[in-house]
């Protein structure tokens, strides 16, 4: 059988000049690749005043993740579009202010605090099987998707929607994506954070949208009797509420609370949406393999919805997804300047100089996998994560800054997936395909568009 190959951006074959850079940033931040970055662990340019380094090579990442960390704080164009939502916060904070956030708030997400948070997984996968069930004809997933991820972070994360008109609420967070979050030609040019940019303006009201609901939800249960029912499980506001710095004994206040949670929710729901709707679109071009896997779930589930027990005996859907987020990183890219000098493979590093670490570029390089551009899950089997080298995959990041909310992620995606397989078969249909385009996170544009036959009703079989 041949493999599928899904979408993906054509690259310029040399790098681009700066205002088709910036062109091309707004409209696709992937389609800055240029063709050698797919063959080359660096690739080193100008643009204007601003020299810059673009790394899709496994030692380079280890260098800048882990070996030589200090040196490479995240760059200030990221961190300005971040700021205004979720302001000194553990992603976007460095130093101090970085070290005991993340020891406060490490602990929280440890596999035995998110393990007691997988009946909400299980709770919500059910709950997008009878939204499934009840929509018919083609349907577009990455909706479905982000509906079912934002019930578990408000869940998990605030113990329901009450706070919440989730509408109003995904409506702001596209509009900040739309305006904060696209880079500005102010912003490559690196004039000083005091001017304003205009997106700023324009993006402020979806961030008093997205903060009031927030605060009201903290607020709420701060003013809650303290509970005595022990049976109750604690969710995330409950352990950021009681998290505190190791060392110090310092508590988050209230701004960091609401920064914090501001970042999980939008950051904790989206990217992981994608992961899921991007895995829906390969299964649905491969139906092999998509009915290897529904023969893995069903054995193992019987009918029910996955848990926490069922997604360990189902090798073959952690896989998919792994391999989805491989061809379609949900952060195709970071980006952080160098504090000094440094040497990156024969490349020597200045003081100022802008590096991109390309993750989109790395998950896709041509010397580093069998099958650089189709969809092919065994890339993850035990025996080829051996032999690979531990930078060579990193959707997550890697170092000290890795991915607080990793195993969370992974664990929700596989427990819907994993539902989901067991219950529907997913067809794709002739409307366009999708194409990764890169704002903030890669999105599949103009969304994946799937049939989907309920196993259970011999009504909705197609006939393909
Ligand atoms: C598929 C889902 C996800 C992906 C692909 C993803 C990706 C990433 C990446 C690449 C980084 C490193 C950024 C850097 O080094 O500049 C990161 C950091 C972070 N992520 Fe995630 N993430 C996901 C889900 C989540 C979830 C569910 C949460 C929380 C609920 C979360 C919270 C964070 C936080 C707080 C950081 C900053 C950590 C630090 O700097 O110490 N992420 N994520």
């Amino acid at each position: 059988m041949p493999l599928f190959t899904p979408p993906t951006v054509s690259p310029p074959i040399k790098p681009l000049g700066i205002f088709a850079s910036l062109k091309a940033v707004r409209q696709n931040a992937l389609n800055i690749i240029p063709e050698i970055a797919y063959t080359q662990p660096i690739v080193t340019g100008e643009t204007g005043i601003r020299r810059w380094h673009m790394v899709q090579g496994p030692e380079g990442l280890k260098q800048i993740f882990l070996d030589n960390v200090e040196n490479y704080p995240k760059s200030e164009v990221v961190l300005r579009m971040l700021r205004p939502a979720v302001g000194d916060s553990l992603f976007t904070s460095e130093g101090k202010q970085w070290r005991w956030q993340r020891s406060a708030i490490a602990p929280v997400f440890t596999a035995r605090n998110v393990n007691t948070l997988a009946p909400i997984m299980t709770e919500t996968a059910r709950r997008t099987t009878t939204r499934l069930k009840a929509s018919s004809g083609p349907t577009e997933l990455v909706r479905e998707m982000l509906s079912a991820t934002f019930d578990v972070i408000c869940e998990v994360a605030l113990s329901g929607r009450d706070h919440f008109d989730s509408k109003a609420y995904s409506a702001a967070i596209t509009q900040y994506f739309m305006t904060i979050g696209r880079t500005s030609l102010l912003d490559f040019l690196e004039t000083p954070a005091w001017i304003p940019r205009p997106a700023e303006l324009f993006g402020a009201n979806s961030v008093k949208t997205m903060h009031n609901m927030v605060a009201k939800a903290i607020a709420a249960r701060q003013n809650q009797p303290q509970k005595n029912d022990s049976t109750i499980a604690d969710d995330l506001l409950d352990y950021m509420l009681k998290a505190e710095d190791q060392e110090t004994g310092r508590r988050m206040n209230q701004k960091d609370l609401l920064h914090n949670l501001q970042f999980f929710i939008v950051a904790g729901h989206e990217t992981t949406a994608i992961a899921l709707a991007w895995a829906l679109y390969l299964c649905a071009n491969d139906q092999t393999i998509q009915t290897q896997a529904r023969e893995e779930a069903r054995s193992v589930l019987g009918g029910r919805d996955a848990g926490i027990e069922d997604i360990k005996q189902a090798p073959l859907i952690e896989q998919i997804l792994l391999e989805s987020m491989r061809l379609y990183p949900p952060v195709g890219f970071l980006a952080r300047k160098a504090r000094g000098p440094d040497r990156l493979y024969d490349r020597d590093v200045k003081k100022g100089d802008t590096v991109l670490l390309n993750l989109y570029g790395l998950h896709r390089h041509q010397d580093l996998w069998d099958h650089p551009a189709a969809f092919y899950p065994a890339h993850f089997a035990p025996e080829a994560v051996k032999k690979r080298h531990r930078f060579q995959y990193v959707p997550f990041g890697g170092g000290p800054r890795i991915c607080v909310g990793a195993n969370f992620a992974m664990m929700q995606a596989q427990i819907i997936l994993m539902t989901l397989l067991s219950k529907f078969r997913f067809w794709p249909t002739k409307a366009a395909a999708p194409a990764p385009v890169m704002q903030m996170t890669i999105r599949p544009e103009p969304g994946i568009t799937l049939e989907i036959e309920d196993l259970s009703n011999p009504a909705t079989k197609l006939a393909q």
